[in-house]
């Protein structure tokens, strides 16, 4: 390496350069992002992997492929949302904030593989710390090996000789490159780590999981780099504060992104969510006023959410509101169409809004059990408890259709509610044994289902 050293700043946002340095970054618009990388002055891409000059082109007709090389997780969840399990020589990115647990469930995946080589690498904790991890977690796995680096070139010549069936490699943020000068986490690092693993996946078929973290204020060098590298973002969703996690793909080469994992975080680890409806509705709570079921869906799964409302009079002059897990633009938008078309006088009044149990819900299907919750505590009337709704409710006060209905009522049925409220405005809906479907069209037919 004679070259002289080239020095370029890098917005650590987005990953645009520039040759000097800019307060405003052109391509993502974030304000002081960029920071002075050094590159030796060796050509990235021209980084020796072994085999490389090898490859030759193909004939399209010519490649056989086997579709049932897809490689189990060993969970189950995980395998659905990456569309039937690991495919070989994929490079897949798990991102998600600190603590949220992605080195916990990528260790999970290690230990459920049984009889298969599995190299695990850390460049976070020492050995001794993933073996206490370990210990934690179900599943055993004899051939699984724990390696703690950061240099990139070690990781990919011990991957080279022990050939894993799987390679984790735990972070991105903490790799570092010889062949850059720049320090790990930095925008150039980041992306010149995973387009070499990336290229290790391809050349070796070994499927690649690469976890990254993302911060909220994205000082690190965030995953967001690398969405266009990988075959497969999963991003690990939750709230620190409760116990499930959901894992939802971002971008998935080989399967669909409409499916969603749930997990709850225990004392041993993830477990799978098969049920999501019992984890977010309590079906002994005391009757009350205040709280309806919505039946939403996230990706393909319909489940069943608690909404809850609390309407009392403002103690200061300007009205507080307050949503925890619903757009408080949409709660704001809901109480004015119930003040204008409905006639409530809710302008007065404080409103308070939540989802149990943590969950963001952006459906819009849910806008009526948030009316029916509000309109509840207001009235200081209870809603029977195995009543379900699904609609969403437009700005003229009218009560409209949702997409794919079927599944949510048959999810409302599958729980045992006995009623769900839908819009008036569907076409042939389909009977479903045991609920009652009750169809209304405006706010008034609402109250006077509910409350008269
Ligand atoms: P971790 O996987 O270390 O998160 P990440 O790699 O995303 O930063 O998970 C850390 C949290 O998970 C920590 O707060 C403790 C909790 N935890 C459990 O509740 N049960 C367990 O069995 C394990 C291993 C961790
Ligand atoms: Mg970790």
């Amino acid at each position: 390496m004679t070259a002289k050293n080239k020095t370029t700043y890098v917005c650590q946002n987005c990953g645009a350069d520039s040759a000097k340095w800019i307060g405003h970054c052109p391509s993502c618009g974030e304000w002081n992002t960029y920071r002075e990388e050094i590159i030796a002055g060796v050509q990235p891409s021209a980084s020796p992997i072994p085999g490389a000059a090898k490859r030759k082109p193909e004939l399209l007709s010519g490649i056989e492929i086997n579709d049932n090389e897809r490689l189990s997780t060993g969970l189950k969840e995980v395998d659905r949302i990456l569309g039937g399990g690991l495919v070989k020589g994929s490079l897949i990115l798990m991102g998600g904030e600190p603590g949220i647990g992605k080195s916990t469930l990528a260790l999970q995946i290690a230990l459920a593989q049984k009889d298969k080589n599995v190299l695990y690498v850390s460049g976070e904790e020492s050995e001794g710390q993933v073996k206490l991890r370990a210990r934690r977690l179900p599943g055993e796995n004899n051939k699984c090996f724990i390696y703690n680096e950061t240099e990139l070139e070690s990781i990919i010549s011990q991957a080279s000789v022990l050939n894993p069936d799987i390679l984790i490699v735990d972070s991105v943020q903490t790799l570092q490159s010889t062949i850059l000068e720049s320090s790990a986490g930095s925008v150039s690092q980041v992306r010149e780590c995973a387009a070499m693993l990336l290229r290790y996946a391809k050349q070796s078929d070994v499927p690649v999981i690469l976890i990254g973290h993302i911060t909220k204020d994205g000082s690190l060098a965030g995953p967001k780099v690398l969405e266009h590298i990988v075959d497969a973002v999963l991003q690990f969703e939750g709230d620190g504060n409760h116990l499930f996690r959901i894992l939802r793909p971002i971008k998935n080469r080989f399967g669909s992104t409409a499916e969603i994992g749930i997990f709850e975080m225990e004392t041993g680890g993830l477990k799978e969510i098969t049920n999501p409806s019992e984890l977010f509705i309590n079906r002994d709570r005391e009757l009350s006023s205040g709280t309806a079921i919505a039946a939403t869906i996230d990706g393909m799964r319909p489940f069943l959410i608690e909404i809850q409302a609390l309407v009392s009079s403002a103690v200061y002059g300007t009205p507080q509101r307050s949503s925890t897990g619903f757009d408080i633009r949409r709660l704001n938008m809901l109480l004015a169409v119930l003040e204008k078309r409905a006639g409530f006088r809710l302008g007065v009044k404080d409103v308070f809004m939540n989802i149990a149990g943590g969950i963001k819900v952006s459906d819009p299907a849910i806008d009526l059990a948030v009316v029916s919750s509000i309109l509840s505590s207001n009235l200081d009337a209870p809603i029977e408890k195995d009543i379900a709704f699904a609609a969403e409710i437009g700005l003229s006060g009218e009560i409209r259709p949702v997409a794919r209905i079927d599944q949510r009522i048959l999810e409302a049925s599958r729980m045992g509610f006995k009623t769900i409220v839908v819009s008036g405005y569907h076409r042939n809906l389909k009977e479903q044994p045991g609920i009652n479907i009750r169809a209304v069209n405006k706010i008034e037919g609402l109250v006077r289902l509910l409350f008269a």
